[in-house]
């Protein structure tokens, strides 16, 4: 089977979109977007301070400018950030012309790999094992239902995770 021409990876905060994204970039010889990476360089500002002075809206505006205008790059590979499939008019950009993982970690897995986490706001002055518990209620059926594959990240080393991407595509 030929590769797809775009590999998209979905999934909450902490399930390793990035560092499973950049080693599975690195193995197809693919370019490596990370989308909040990009909106960051773009703005010259950090997520907090995204949040902060734009709001979720402002920050979310940006990323749906982001995921259509990424959708356009061929062999890559891209990282999303965990809550840009809910905007309904994302999933045409997400999935144009990509296989969709979902990356699925436990609430433990979330919890843990978040942890001392200063840079994503939704985590802040809040309970973040509750934050994460509610938007995984409200996401995983919208990952589920975006994803040609879902990959249970738990307990598996991001060498494992990829090996076990290549082999499904
Ligand atoms: C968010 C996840 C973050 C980032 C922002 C909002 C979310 O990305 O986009 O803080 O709504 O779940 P990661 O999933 O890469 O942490």
């Amino acid at each position: 089977m030929p590769l797809p021409r775009r590999i998209v990876l979905v999934g909450p905060m902490g399930a390793g979109k990035s560092t499973i994204g950049r080693q599975l970039a690195r193995e197809l010889g693919y370019h490596f977007l990370d989308s909040d990476r990009m909106i960051e360089e773009r703005c010259g500002a950090d997520i907090p301070w995204i949040f902060d002075v734009e709001g979720e809206e402002g920050f979310r505006q940006r990323e749906s400018a982001m995921v259509r205008e990424l959708s356009e790059v061929g062999a890559s590979v891209l990282a999303t950030g965990g809550g840009a499939v809910m905007k309904e008019g994302n999933h045409e950009w997400l999935k144009r012309d990509a296989v969709v993982v979902y990356l699925k970690a436990s609430l433990e897995q979330q919890i843990e790999r978040t942890r001392k986490d200063r840079n994503r706001p939704l985590l802040q002055n809040q309970d973040p094992e509750a934050v994460l518990r509610r938007l995984f209620e409200l996401r995983d059926p919208v990952y589920s239902h975006l994803a040609d594959i879902v990959m249970l990240t738990d307990r598996k080393s991001p060498r494992l995770v990829v090996r076990q991407i290549i082999n499904r595509l």
